[in-house]
This record gives structure tokens, sequence and C-alpha cells, in this order.
């Protein structure tokens, strides 16, 4: 395998990958990125939380053959990670979402398109091959543009829909309002000029403050999707047993736990430490995923033993786009799919299927 260098930023590890990923993408765009909210106590607790976790391993266990591949709402996918949606990748990146869903289609990895994509939900969609690919959607502040977009998604071969429910307004992002990226100028839009930007503050009215659509809606949004739209539902930001009960009462068919990455309120828990109980709270009514700190093959298996149907990955993989676009993020899929393979050996079991709580230690 070829060594780093300017010309050809080969990476062999994760390391490696973010210090090509940091060498190539403009320095506000990485502190974008890279940060938190606050003081980022809730980012460094998804990563804390996967190390306290042990995982222990069985011998001669009979595992002559792993098979990674799974199901994520019926569709198969090759590996039980998928990609998170990531708003404006056409900054990290020339090659941006139809670079990044062209390598996961490849692999046959589940890719979540940003609402606020900077390319166009069509042309990443064609971009993609028949590998199964999610939309995630931010409410709109009229509800007919949130239709609009819902129906383009659909006709352009989504399968699913990931409404995303922790952004009343943009998390308080120091690293972001130094740098000011989307916060001075706004960043363009690939799904039209139409659609709001969460960057946008709140709007002062009286002594109060109007948010966005997300912090005025309730549950009842969902029926409100579902009379517009058959695709399947999933909610992203699911901290709470509470919350996972709603949203699967609401007729969501999976739940994505998730802190954001650490992005909007800081002193969130890891999302690791609230997974047991509401994998518990479901009771297998809907797929559980988690997002959040997953950097390590070891930590998917964590997720996975701990009742997760999958985890999605989110910075890593624009470290991989920055690094060398398209070409970047298929390297990166083929490392983490070897990794992951690697670890299932070493810990004993041929299936995702077969992880279950007393293989980790927390
Ligand atoms: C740069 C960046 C942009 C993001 N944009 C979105 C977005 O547009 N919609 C969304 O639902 N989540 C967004 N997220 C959150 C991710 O989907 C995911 O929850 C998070 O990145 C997972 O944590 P990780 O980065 O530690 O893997 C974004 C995350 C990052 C890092």
């Amino acid at each position: 395998m070829s060594t780093s260098d300017s010309a050809s930023p080969a990476f062999r590890t994760l390391a490696e990958l973010e210090r090509a990923g940091a060498a190539r993408v403009p320095s506000a765009v990485w502190d974008y990125i890279q940060g938190g909210a606050g003081e980022e106590r809730t980012r460094a607790a998804n990563r804390e939380a996967f190390h306290r976790c042990a995982l222990l391993p069985k011998l001669l266990a009979g595992v002559e053959r792993i098979d990674p591949t799974t199901t994520f709402l019926g569709s198969s996918v090759a590996v039980p990670f998928f990609l998170a949606p990531t708003a404006y990748q056409g900054q990290v990146h020339a090659d941006g979402e139809p670079g990044t869903f062209a390598a996961a289609s490849e692999a046959g990895v589940l890719a979540v398109l940003s609402s606020l994509s900077s390319f166009s939900l069509e042309a990443t969609a064609q971009a993609s091959g028949e590998s199964p690919r999610w939309f995630q959607l931010y409410l709109q502040p009229e509800f007919s543009r949130t239709v609009e977009l819902v129906q383009r998604a659909e006709r352009a071969g989504f399968r699913a829909l990931v409404l995303t429910a922790d952004v009343p307004l943009l998390g308080v992002r120091d690293r972001q309002a130094q740098e000011g990226f989307g916060i001075d100028a706004p960043v363009p839009l690939g799904n039209g000029p139409e659609f709001v930007s969460p960057a946008r503050g709140p709007t002062r009215e009286g002594t109060s403050y109007r948010l966005r659509a997300e912090a005025a809606s309730d549950w009842g949004v969902l029926g409100k999707l579902r009379s517009v739209t058959r695709l399947p539902l999933v909610v992203k930001g699911v901290l709470r047993r509470d919350d996972a009960r709603r949203a699967v009462d609401g007729g969501a068919q999976g739940i994505i736990v998730s802190n954001h990455g650490g992005r909007q309120l800081d002193g969130a828990p890891a999302t690791l430490d609230v997974l047991p109980g509401i994998v518990e709270e479901v009771g297998g009514r809907a797929e559980v995923f988690l997002d959040g700190g997953v950097r390590r093959a070891t930590d998917v298996l964590i997720a996975l033993a701990l009742g997760a149907r999958g985890v999605g990955i989110g910075r890593p993989v624009l470290w991989a786009l920055g690094a060398d676009g398209g070409a970047g993020v298929a390297r990166y899929l083929r490392l983490l799919t070897a990794e992951l393979v690697n670890s299932m050996a070493q810990l004993g079991v041929s299936t995702p299927a077969d992880l279950r709580p007393d293989l980790v230690r927390g």
C-alpha cells in the first residue's frame, strides 16, 4: 500500500485518516466538522462511554466464516454501520454528497442524506447505485414545504425518512462561532434556497424568542407525515425512554439514539449509556440505531451487543471525504469493514445476530 504524501493522501489507520482530512479541509470547515456544543462534554462523553466497556471474547467459538451483512428496515446492507447524515458536504470536498453516496452504494453501505446537502437530493440519488439510501428531514416552517421535500425524496428512491428532532435551533457551538462558518454568511443549499437552514437563530418577538419548526411541533407531526408518505419513519435524536415510546406509538419504525455528535445540548448523556434502557422500552416494536462517537469496529460490536440494530458514523466519513473525495470514502469503508470482520473473529461471533449483552462488560 502506498504511503501518505500530498499527492496521494492514502491512509491506513484512523489516526492517519483524521490527519489527512485536517490537512486538506479549510480550517473554518474543519472546526465546523470537529466541534461540539458548549464545553464539548457530550461530544467527549460519547467516546468515554465506549472506552468504559470491555468486550469478552469467546474461545473456540466455531467461527469459520464471518458474515457481517444484516438488514435495516427490511433492506439488505453489507455491514451493520451506516453513514449518518451530515450537512454541506460540498464544503468538505468538490465531490460532495454524490461522491459519498457513490462510494457507499458501491460498498453496499446505507447512507443517509441530510436535508442540508450541498448537492440536490436528485443529483445525489443519480450518483448512487441500487443500495438503500435514506433521507434526513428537517421540518420546514410551512408544512407544505416539508411535504415537497418528502415527495422529492420519495420520487428519487430514498427508502426511509429520518426525522431529526433535536434541532429546535442550532446548538451553542463555540468553535463555529469563532470561525464564522454558516454564521457570518449562509452556506449554499443543494435542495433549493427556499429550505431553511438551522443556522438561522431565533427571532425576537417582544420578550420571547420564536424557534424553528421542530420546537413548535409535537408528536402529532408523525401522523401528519404518515398521511403524506408511505416511506417508513425513523426518529433521530432520541435520548429518553418516554420519547422512544412516543415515537413508536406515533408509528416510527426506527429510532436513532443520538445527541447529534454532541453538537446540540451540551450535558446530554452519551448515547451508549442510554441505549440499553431505550432498547428495553421499545421492546422490539421498532429498530433501534445509535450514533455518536463510533470510531472503531469494536465500538460497532459493543453497540450491537447492547441492542442496536446498526450504528451511524458522522465525522470520520467527512475526514475521508475531505482527504480524497469519494475515493477516500470508498477506502475508509473498506478499512472499517476489514476491521469489523477482524474484530468479529476475535470476539468469536460470525454474524451481527450473534452479538449479545454477555459479550460486553460495562
Ligand atoms: C459536520 C456535521 C454535520 C451534521 N449535519 C447533520 C444534519 O444535517 N442532519 C442531522 O440529522 N445530523 C447532522 N449531524 C449529526 C450526525 O448525523 C450524527 O448524529 C453525528 O455526527 C454522530 O456523531 P459522530 O460524528 O461522533 O459519529 C451532523 C454532524 C456533523 C459532524
